[in-house]
């Protein structure tokens, strides 16, 4: 069977988030089962992510998008290291920016990337038995192939959907066809939603298949969607939830190069507690005393606008006998308030920017990891953290409730229910208790480390989806 995976982002050449994490992965653990080839196509971007990748042309061919003949180039990565073939679609002026996000004319970027890769599969007579859509970014591919005279050579293939964030779905005004030069203006009830162009619902309704990244999110889709929940009702025969897994190859605290110190499950106490003291050696924090993390990109969805709240109340209500460390980026506000909060308590560090290693450092050194997200269709964190003998202390949500158990129940982390300040700081209460328990900890640690995160169940069910 062979499968193409389309995503704008990839681990370990372009990552803003968790579906790099999973592009990079999920067909490595497919490529591993009998008979399945799968491989990943993604934009062009001028700065490598993590690693320098050598590619070699393997397409030319030319587009007309956006009242232009745009040049297509397909790249592919030479070094067969990462596990799958990685195809890149350079189209220059358009897909050979830094970033996958934040352009004014990202929906064209979006646009292009798609007419580009089907573009290059049918002049290439290239028939994959699927193709796999990741996110809105792709959401029309479903459609293009099945009522697209342009690409009718591919029509028939079986397309399926992966929703890892259904908050996101690229609405358009009909004004934006004028750059679909593959529409015909037949079938137009299958591009709407509610008046406008939503490539997600348009995702939903064209393909095979589709699945949200746990059973829990999908669960919530049903009736909390930005206003698709009774599409994914009238679509529920061909809705599944899968649950992420995480790369062990890459995320193993035994064999991590971004850590300092490396430690297996005998050795966690140790090695965890070596890597915290240099962390906070270098951020002027007490390693004797919990150190809580937060890894993440500020949004809302993720509660970091609860953050500078937590911050504050954390520390005052212990009289400081905490270490809070925060990792991330995004709204500005947020941004000036925990740099302000900052330079106010000495035991609150923050980094801010994108820093893949000092992630890796975080995960390793903290003694909890804190989400308190809003929405969170799976999450990856709590699963890093759990693999390096951290914490997680989530709210209830989505892939969170899916993944983490609290310790009252059997457990191996905490979890709370509301999403606002005095319940994620309720826990973090709960939290500094278990600390000093330290057999309890310890135990923690232990338990965490064992849990099976593995992408190999995962990846068998979505050849399970692909079989509808
Ligand atoms: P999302 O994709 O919604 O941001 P996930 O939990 O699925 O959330 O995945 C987030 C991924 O991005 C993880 O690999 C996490 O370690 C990483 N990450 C997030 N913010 C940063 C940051 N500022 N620096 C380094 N890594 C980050
Ligand atoms: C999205 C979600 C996150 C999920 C990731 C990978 O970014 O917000 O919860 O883990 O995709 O599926």
């Amino acid at each position: 069977m062979k499968i193409f995976h389309l995503s704008i982002e990839c681990y370990p050449v372009a990552k803003v988030g968790g579906l790099a994490d999973v592009v990079g992965a999920l067909p490595k653990y497919q490529n591993q089962i009998e008979d399945v080839e799968a491989s990943v196509i993604m934009p062009w971007y001028n700065k490598p992510f993590v690693h320098e990748h050598e590619f070699e042309t393997v397409f030319t061919g030319w587009i007309h998008e956006f009242d232009q003949t745009l040049e297509v180039n397909i790249l592919k990565e030479k070094s067969k290291v990462l596990g799958f073939d990685l195809y890149l679609v350079k189209i220059p002026g358009l897909l050979d920016r830094d970033n996958p996000y934040g352009y004014w004319d990202e929906s064209q970027q979006f646009l292009a990337f798609q007419h580009g890769v089907l573009h290059w599969l049918s002049q290439m007579k290239i028939r994959p038995d699927v193709l796999h859509c990741h996110d809105y970014h792709t959401g029309l591919v479903p459609f293009m192939v099945e009522h697209c005279p342009e690409f009718s050579f591919l029509k028939g293939i079986k397309t399926v959907g992966t929703i890892h964030n259904g908050e996101y779905q690229g609405h358009m005004t009909w004004e934006m066809a004028k750059f679909f030069p593959w529409f015909d203006g037949t079938k137009r009830g299958l591009l709407d939603w509610d008046g406008l162009i939503n490539p997600l619902a348009t995702m939903i309704k064209c393909c095979h298949a589709f699945n949200a990244v746990s059973v829990g999110y999908l669960a919530e889709l049903y009736h909390n969607f930005r206003g698709l929940e009774t599409l994914v009702q009238h679509e529920h025969a061909k809705a599944f939830g899968i649950i992420n897994g995480i790369d062990t190859e890459v995320w193993d605290p035994q064999t991590d190069a971004f850590l300092d110190f490396n430690y297996g499950k005998q050795t966690a106490a140790h090695g965890k507690f070596q890597n915290k003291k240099a962390l906070c050696e270098e951020y002027g924090l007490n390693p004797d005393l919990p150190l809580i993390s937060f890894i993440g990109r500020f949004a809302i969805e993720k509660g970091a606008d609860l953050l500078p709240e937590i911050v504050r109340k954390s520390i005052q209500e212990t009289f400081g006998a905490v270490n809070i460390m925060i990792l991330g980026s995004g709204d500005k506000n947020i941004e000036n308030q925990l740099s302000g909060l900052s330079y106010h308590f000495s035991n609150f560090a923050l980094e801010l920017g994108y820093k893949e290693s000092l992630s890796h450092t975080i995960y390793a050194s903290s003694d909890f990891l804190l989400m308190p997200s809003r929405v969170e269709p799976c999450g990856l964190n709590q699963m890093y953290a759990m693999r390096y003998g951290t914490v997680p202390i989530v709210r209830y949500t989505g892939g969170l409730r899916d993944t983490v158990e609290d310790v009252s129940t059997g457990g191996s982390g905490l979890n709370f229910t509301e999403a606002n300040a005095n319940s994620a700081v309720h826990a973090i209460h709960r939290a500094l208790h278990i600390f000093y328990q330290r057999d309890l900890m310890r135990s923690l640690v232990h338990s965490n480390m064992s849990f099976d995160f593995s992408w190999e169940k995962s990846a068998e069910k979505y050849l399970e989806m692909y079989k509808i």
